[in-house]
């Protein structure tokens, strides 16, 4: 698979685990919460050291890889602030839903945007070459936990 459909197949899962999220409640809940913070995660982390990185080669890419570095960063700070307030049981649920919306126009962004500018600058070859690369940082990061 290329970059793109591995990175594809990962924003599609998210939006499903939070689709069922929000039918379920209680300890399942919290439970769909958590795999989509440690999915989230490690797409994000693994997205940065193989596709942020190598698109970043070109200064023409530079502003809008800036825009996705910090889009990330907001994800991630609501995601732990969500994990505190699930820790001290507080309600959550309102900003699980603010946290999803900002994802969801950065995975729009990602697919609509970023990709197409991508696929001017990526080869065939090397499409499928940061697939493999892509998947092997996400298992690398999954062992280190
Ligand atoms: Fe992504
Ligand atoms: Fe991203």
């Amino acid at each position: 698979m290329t970059i793109y459909d591995l990175l594809i197949v990962d924003h599609n899962k998210v939006k499903q685990l939070y689709r069922e999220m929000l039918i379920h409640s209680g300890k399942e809940q919290e439970d769909l919460f958590n795999q989509i913070k440690t999915e989230v995660l490690l797409h994000a982390h693994a997205e940065e050291e193989i596709f942020y990185k190598h698109l970043q080669k070109r200064d023409s890419l530079d502003s809008q890889i800036e825009h996705s570095y910090s889009e990330h960063q907001e994800v991630e700070n609501q995601l732990e602030e969500i994990t505190s307030k699930i820790s001290s049981g507080e309600e959550w649920l309102g900003i699980a839903k603010e946290m999803m919306q900002n994802l969801s126009h950065h995975i729009e962004e990602e697919e609509n945007k970023l990709f197409p500018e991508a696929r001017k600058i990526i080869d065939k070859n090397e499409e499928k070459e940061l697939g493999d690369q892509f998947r092997l940082q996400k298992n690398k990061l999954a062992d280190k936990g």
